[in-house]
């Protein structure tokens, strides 16, 4: 039985998975190093660090870690100033509705994002009061696939992983999910995921509650 879903942040909720690639392609851009819509999509869910280094794969010089370091605070100042104006209209389609109608059931709600930004993400579009529990990337060590933020969410909300739903947007957080031992829906970049227990193209697509009610 689910007693509690579990989003990612980023892609799922709201559209700043976009304005990662746009910093990260600055960046990459400005280092003269090949980087694509393709490539990126080996970046979601992975954290800050393990991006870079899925980046500087294509590079044709090494850096050092003092280097490595200052790129990624670099692509993070980017990213800082391009969700610094965001507002609720960066919440995704059916992202709210999905949250009020699982919290008007008496499920339980969290945040499991690899993002350090995911506190400041929240507050920005309005929806940091929504949350019972929030496990984001300056909580955890390993990151997704990584179970860790996932069984972290579990535990702030007191809730058995295996009574746990993800909602995810990433191969890796699909992944983590499963790592976790709890049900995962794949939605739009991972929609096709095969691993995932359910689909969908869109929150959209898809009545959770009634999903999960088929559970019980
Ligand atoms: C994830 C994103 O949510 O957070 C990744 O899908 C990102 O693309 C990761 O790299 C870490 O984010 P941040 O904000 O800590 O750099
Ligand atoms: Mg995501």
């Amino acid at each position: 039985m689910i007693q509690a879903v579990i989003f990612d942040l980023d892609g799922v909720l709201v559209t700043t998975d976009d304005s990662h690639y746009e910093a990260w392609k600055r960046m990459a851009d400005e280092e003269g190093i090949c980087f694509n819509r393709q490539i990126n999509q080996r970046l979601r869910g992975v954290s800050r660090m393990e991006s870079l280094e899925i980046i500087l794969e294509r590079a044709n010089k090494s850096y050092t870690e003092d280097e490595k370091n200052a790129l990624a605070a670099r692509k993070n100042s980017y990213y800082v100033a391009l969700i610094q104006h965001l507002t609720p209209s960066a919440l995704l389609p059916g992202a709210l509705e999905t949250v009020n109608a699982l919290r008007k059931q008496g499920i339980k709600i969290a945040i499991g994002s690899s993002s350090k930004n995911a506190p400041t993400i929240l507050r920005q579009v309005g929806i940091a009061d929504l949350f019972d529990a929030v496990a984001d990337g300056n909580q955890i060590k390993h990151s997704k696939p990584a179970p860790d933020v996932f069984l972290l969410a579990a535990e702030l909300l007191r809730i058995p992983p295996a009574n746990c739903l993800v909602v995810e947007d990433a191969d890796a957080g699909v992944e983590s999910g499963l790592n976790a031992g709890m049900k995962v829906l794949a939605v739009g970049a991972a929609s096709y995921n095969q691993k995932a227990h359910l689909r969908a193209d869109a929150l959209t697509d898809i009545d959770l509650m009634a999903w999960i009610r088929t559970q019980a």
